[in-house]
């Protein structure tokens, strides 16, 4: 008999084709009364998965839509949910079903207004010409006008489509990511996430966004949800060199990867300092996390900086913070920090990539050119790393 050990077996590459079916532990709002935000913190268990994820990574999530929304949509069909028709891999499926968990149906296709049109339906032909393409994007997509099939197929009521046939141009529903909140070196078995509930109404409904109110609402007990990990260490992860001092600008959600970068520092001893720049609506109810950072803040583990928006008549932001702290931001950078952010894409990360512009100028004694080149240099030298979206 052989005396040598058996290699164990690798963990399985869990993806979007071969998820982890997985548990959800906790569900805590970070958001107080009076908020007008619905965020919170989820735990997610990764027992029996063998996933490895590191600080900076982020979490696919396939979510279900809403089970009233899926009735509706069957009573706006004039079907009973139980005809057969093809589930996204194709295989045959009662409507109810595949509607729940194959389809994306909390908007509408294109291809579903052109097949609406052909069945005579002159608003919708006249919405398609090429030189109403702008209208045809408001009619489908504008803030709080937005339309689902629901609202078309209640519109139009003179509108038949054959179970079978209407599935055919339904989007196959697409998985969510989410940064990681946590480290695995503090919490072995678990993925944390920090998510803002999306809910709005348009044409007199309830809107929710799927997977952020999939995890608020109905992911409990013992419903299981497909997982996988997107690693994103090519772009955003921690410095190597644990003496490495890093700066951290995640407002709102934003911050759900610093939480992951300070329990992973504190984890491994890691000496260098850490800054992070928080900011969010309210102090009294949307401070997250706040019990953790201060005592870390206190422990002199951690530099915090909040700023709470709608405290004040005039807003402050995280880049005012950054633009107040500017002599010490120089100083950091001219240490050899890292710069990171997180958070939202479109107005955030443009004005605080302006603020360090600025401060790289003002303090550092450049011209716009010369601060460019600098900006430049540090995100080459993967010293500023931004996860936005
Ligand atoms: C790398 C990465 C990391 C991310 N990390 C996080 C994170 O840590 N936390 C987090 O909360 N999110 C994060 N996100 C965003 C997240 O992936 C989802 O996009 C978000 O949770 C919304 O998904 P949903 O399924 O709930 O909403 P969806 O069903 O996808 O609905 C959102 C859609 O609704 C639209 N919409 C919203 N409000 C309105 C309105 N008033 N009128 C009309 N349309 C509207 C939006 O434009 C958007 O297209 C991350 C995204 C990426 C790419
Ligand atoms: N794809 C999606 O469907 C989806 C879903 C959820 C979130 N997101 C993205 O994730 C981002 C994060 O959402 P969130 O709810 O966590 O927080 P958020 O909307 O980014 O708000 C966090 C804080 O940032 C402030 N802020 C607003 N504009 C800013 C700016 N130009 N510069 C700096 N700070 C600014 C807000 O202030 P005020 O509110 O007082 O202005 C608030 O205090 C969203 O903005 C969005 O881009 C996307």
């Amino acid at each position: 008999m052989s005396t040598e050990s058996v290699p164990a077996p690798a963990a399985p590459v869990y993806s979007n084709k071969n998820p982890f079916h997985a548990r959800h532990l906790v569900n805590l709002m970070l958001t107080g009364s009076g908020s007008e935000k619905d965020t919170r913190h989820h735990e997610i268990s990764l027992e029996g998965s063998g996933i490895k994820y590191s600080a900076g990574d982020a979490l696919g999530l396939q979510p279900t839509n809403c089970p009233d929304l899926v009735q509706e949509l069957i009573v706006a069909l004039h079907a009973t949910g139980e005809e057969l028709v093809p589930g996204r891999d194709g295989t045959l499926k009662p409507l109810r079903t595949a509607l729940f968990g194959d389809y994306a149906i909390t908007f509408t296709e294109k291809k579903f207004v052109e097949a609406a049109a052909e069945k005579g339906i002159q608003k919708l032909k006249d919405l398609l010409q090429p030189e109403r393409s702008e209208d045809l994007k408001k009619y489908l997509s504008a803030q709080n006008e937005c339309r689902d099939y629901v609202d078309i197929l209640r519109e139009f009521p003179e509108l038949h489509f054959a179970p079978e046939e209407f599935v055919k141009y339904l989007r196959k529903m697409p998985p969510r990511l989410y940064s990681i909140a946590s480290s695995l070196l503090a919490h072995p078995d678990s993925v944390h996430l920090t998510v803002a509930a999306v809910r709005f109404t348009a044409h007199g409904r309830i809107r929710k966004g799927v997977a952020s109110t999939f995890m608020a609402e109905r992911w409990t007990g013992d419903t299981t949800a497909g997982i996988f990990l997107q690693s994103q260490q090519k772009h955003f992860f921690l410095p190597s060199d644990g003496n490495t001092p890093i700066i951290m600008v995640g407002p709102g959600t934003g911050v759900a990867p610093f939480r992951a970068f300070i329990e992973e520092r504190q984890a491994l001893g890691h000496k260098g300092a850490n800054w992070l720049i928080f900011g969010e609506q309210r102090r009294a109810q949307d401070f997250f996390y706040e019990e953790q950072f201060t005592k870390l803040a206190n422990d002199g583990f951690l530099r915090l900086d909040t700023a709470f928006s709608r405290d004040q008549a005039e807003k402050i932001y995280v880049q005012h913070r950054l633009e107040q702290n500017a002599s010490d931001i120089w100083k950091w950078l001219e240490e050899g920090a890292e710069f990171f952010v997180c958070g939202d894409k479109t107005r955030m990360a443009a004005d605080v990539d302006n603020a360090l512009h600025r401060i790289v100028e003002t303090q550092g004694g450049k011209t716009p050119d010369e601060a460019k080149e600098y900006v430049a240099a540090m995100k080459k030298a993967k010293r500023y790393k931004r996860d936005v979206y």
